[in-house]
């Protein structure tokens, strides 16, 4: 199977287990998302669903829009009843990194507002500690002005080397859809207790949210095996 192949088989299997009529749906980010989106929009069109869905950043937002998919907010909607997103690994845990495409922060707040927060992924992105996969580190949400000092407390405190994500089309840093700068934190010790490490980071003034997701999956459908 190729890469593409496990990513919209697990995308077409989780839309397909998961999205139930007149439900609300988060739409989450990346590039295994948008086979899950072409995937409801079939069924919305077959089956006449009637799906709610609530977008995780600018690129899900314009998905549903593009696919003339039910498009809701928060506001209206504050409790989904089922999220689909990628990551960037999952361990053996369940604990994923997220954040490779800058999208983190409204990933979590709308995983955090899901009654089933399901991942679909690709082999690839299945491992047992974290780091033994995904090499880019973790991703930090943080405010502009701060990035440096942020920078140097992560350091100081977990070591292994943190870095302003640049952008490529464009010279500077990566701006996320809040506004703000990421940073990625190239770890060296797997052995953290991450859910330790993601409250002590989120304590560090300048930090608004990371990358790291512990015990908020709770079903990944990968490429060509599913564990639950
Ligand atoms: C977006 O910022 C990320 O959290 C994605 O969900 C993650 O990077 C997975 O993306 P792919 O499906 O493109 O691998």
């Amino acid at each position: 199977m190729s890469l593409e192949e496990a990513k919209q088989f697990a995308a077409r299997r989780a839309v397909d287990e998961y999205i139930k009529k007149d439900c609300i749906f988060g739409v989450g980010s990346g590039s295994t998302v948008v086979y899950a989106v072409q995937r409801l929009a079939e069924r919305v069109e077959t089956e006449k669903l009637k799906v709610t869905c609530i977008p995780t950043s600018f690129q899900s937002k314009q998905l549903i829009i593009k696919h003339k998919l039910t498009l809701g907010e928060l506001e209206t909607h504050p409790v989904i009843d089922v999220t689909i997103d990628g990551a960037d690994e999952v361990d053996a845990e369940m604990t994923l990194i997220k954040g490779g495409g800058g999208c983190l922060l409204q990933e979590k707040i709308v995983a955090s507002c899901s009654k089933k927060f399901v991942v679909i992924a690709d082999y690839t992105k299945d491992s047992v500690k974290l780091g033994d996969r995904y090499k880019k580190g973790i991703p930090i949400e943080v405010v502009p002005m701060a990035y440096v000092p942020v920078q140097n407390k992560i350091q100081a405190l977990y070591g292994g080397e943190v870095k302003l994500r640049k952008a490529v089309a464009k010279a500077g840093p990566v701006v996320t859809d809040n506004g703000n700068f990421i940073l990625d934190w190239i770890f060296t010790d797997q052995d953290l207790r991450w859910d330790k490490v993601d409250n002590h980071l989120k304590m560090i003034p300048g930090v608004v949210e990371t990358g790291l997701f512990v015990r908020m999956c709770e079903k990944l459908t990968l490429g060509s095996l599913k564990v639950t």
